[in-house]
């Protein structure tokens, strides 16, 4: 949550740094703001999109070759223009942007008030520039130390970027628990929460670690030190990234780019992998800890949101095939509660951004108890990616509708392809099944492609439900999961309120409330409880409700029973969630286009939620 940019450079820094914000909005976009050094420091600040902020400045000096700026998602203080970033000290010669939160702001403000500090603000981020500005004076010392100190006292996470007007070729940066990059380009630098306002300028990037500052100035090589001001050698590595996957490419909106991309990236998480010919799928992260994995008592993954569906599938997958026990643990609860954990056990952390505190919290927690940590994540670099042991990238390429769709199907793939693996490795699984699934997996991109057909059919059945107030979703199996994410992504984007529910336990609650009002999708693909969904199905037919249902093609019976039906590519149970979350990702997409509501950035939500 939040994104942050920072510019030091030849260049004008305030395009850059718009065009930085744009590219991190994905991360908030409560209100936003920038500051340029030019003699003074010029800071300006909005409420709203980053749009607004640009409207904002339109008559305004923007000149200036080293700036900062910032895209909020509010934690503390509501957003308005007060609270928006950058944030500037007492005296307004430093300015901050932070991402994070500091939890012990409270005491280190009450402080700073009785010392007769001024605040203007009710952000914890006001308080970390007027502390650093507070120490540089009372301690004498220069904005480096003053920084490092006063870090040293904060609780929380950040990742933070200062300049200061007294210094104005001088840029200092620091991390803990948040994300940032440093971009080293020819003769200037830049600072972002993740790689993407950096690309087009280099490819040559810092990941700063946990409590490191960086101190970057004109015509000088970037220098690293802890805060306990011991000097670090910066590590520089190559971008991989691809610049036309963060433009939308003639689709109206990111999401509809990016569920329209799953062919692709569940064939770019397959490939190098899986082996046809041979029998065989290769995963180092899995080989490496093979004896680990073979030897669990149990897998436990760990998640949020989306990729925690992801994870049922998982348990459903590594439970069948490669018979070892499964938990499904969210994160944020799981870091809570004082689970038993030690190292006969292996933590799977599932995450599209790789930035999820409770997810990171979750993983450190069972780091510390001995357990084996592996991640199966989307994003080089990230801090999940980083603190594994071992891991498989899901190769969904950059996910920017907030809504996830794409990492859904990779992580599902990549799921699919370890308990594969295990199965075969511990000798769960027969030759013939193992050759019949990775055969069959082998053609869902193909699937994927043909099930995407169904988007003009579902369009025109989102005209009948645009004004709908509530939806149940339900299956059973390996479709469950998938009633949750169906569910899910009809909330996140068109704020209907939806349900998620296995289908026979309709019967013990929310059969109460269907009446011919309510529609229920029900997620019906041929599987061995085909007959139950059937039942299930009947059950709210004699209520009157109104069933849309997600069938195999040519389905015969549920289609009879329905009133609306959507016909998916055939496929084993096993591999079904991957083309039957796709009707469901273009229905809610297609309700929230008809209801006018604001597809890549809805109302509340960020990507990536770096704050618990
Ligand atoms: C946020 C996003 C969701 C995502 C969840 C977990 O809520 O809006 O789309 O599923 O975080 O994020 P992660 O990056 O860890 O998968």
């Amino acid at each position: 949550m939040c994104g942050i940019v920072g510019y030091l450079g030849l260049k004008e820094a305030y395009p850059i740094l718009i065009n930085g914000l744009r590219r991190l909005e994905y991360r908030g976009y409560d209100s936003a703001g920038v500051a340029l050094i030019n003699g003074g420091i010029n800071l300006y600040k909005t409420k709203g999109k980053v749009s607004e902020l640009e409207a904002f400045v339109v008559d305004k000096n923007t000149k200036g070759t080293v700036g900062i700026a910032h895209t909020r998602w509010a934690t503390h203080g509501e957003p308005n223009e007060i609270n928006a970033h950058p944030h500037f000290s007492e005296s307004e010669k430093l300015a901050l942007i932070h991402n994070g939160i500091i939890e012990n702001y409270n005491v280190i403000k009450e402080k700073l008030i009785k010392s007769g500090v001024k605040f203007t603000s009710h952000t914890d981020t006001e308080v970390l520039i007027q502390f650093i500005e507070f120490i540089q004076k009372a301690e004498k010392v220069d904005l480096v130390k003053a920084t490092q100190l006063a870090l040293s006292q904060v609780v929380g996470a950040y990742a933070i970027v200062i300049v200061s007007r007294d210094e104005p070729d001088m840029m200092i940066a620091a991390r803990n628990g948040s994300p940032l990059v440093i971009g080293i380009g020819k003769d200037e630098f830049h600072i972002a929460s993740d790689a993407s306002p950096i690309i087009e300028y280099t490819r040559d990037v810092v990941y700063l670690d946990d409590e490191e500052i960086a101190i970057i100035k004109r015509n000088e090589k970037l220098q690293i030190k802890t805060l306990k001001d011991q000097q670090k050698t910066p590590f520089v590595e190559k971008l991989e990234l691809d610049l036309c996957a963060l433009e939308k490419e003639g689709y109206e909106h990111f999401m509809l780019k990016e569920i329209f991309e799953q062919p692709k990236s569940i064939r770019d998480s397959i490939r190098g992998r899986l082996n046809i010919e041979r029998d065989t799928i290769a995963m180092a992260g899995i080989i490496d800890f093979e004896q680990r994995f073979l030897n669990a008592r149990r897998i436990i993954f760990t998640a949020a949101g989306t990729s925690w569906h992801a994870a049922l599938v998982g348990e459903y997958l590594i439970e069948e095939l490669a018979r070892i026990s499964v938990e499904v643990e969210y994160a944020s609860e799981f870091r809570y509660r004082n689970p038993i954990i030690d190292e006969r056990d292996v933590v799977i952390a599932i995450s599209q951004s790789g930035e999820t505190a409770d997810t990171l919290a979750a993983m450190r927690l069972a780091k510390s108890k001995g357990a084996l940590i592996y991640s199966i994540c989307n994003v080089v670099g990230s801090s999940i990616a980083r603190l594994s042991d071992a891991g498989s990238f899901t190769h969904a390429g950059p996910e920017i509708g907030v809504a996830s769709t794409k990492a859904f199907t990779a992580q599902v793939t990549v799921l699919t392809l370890i308990a594969l693996l295990l199965a075969q490795k511990k000798g769960t699984i027969s030759k013939s099944k193992f050759n019949q699934l990775i055969n069959e997996l082998d053609t869902i991109p193909s699937k994927v492609e043909e099930t995407l057909k169904v988007s003009e059919q579902v369009r025109e059945m989102a005209k009948i439900f645009t004004y709908t107030r509530n939806f149940l979703y339900l299956g059973r199996g390996y479709n469950f999961p998938v009633a949750l994410e169906g569910a899910l992504k009809l909330k996140e984007i068109s704020y209907i309120h939806a349900e998620g529910y296995p289908a026979a336990e309709m019967k013990h609650g929310p059969i109460a409330l269907i009446d011919k009002k309510m529609p229920v999708v029900v997620i019906a693909p041929v599987s061995g409880i085909y007959d139950k969904v059937v039942s299930n199905i009947q059950e709210i037919k004699a209520r009157k409700g109104k069933v849309i249902a997600i069938v195999s093609k040519g389905d015969k019976i549920v289609s009879a029973l329905s009133d609306y039906v959507i016909e998916i590519p055939h496929t084993d149970e096993v591999l079904s969630p991957l083309l039957s979350v796709i009707p469901l990702q273009l229905l809610s997409y297609y309700i929230a286009v008809m209801r006018d509501c604001e597809i890549d950035q809805p109302r509340n939500l960020a990507k990536s939620v770096t704050v618990e």
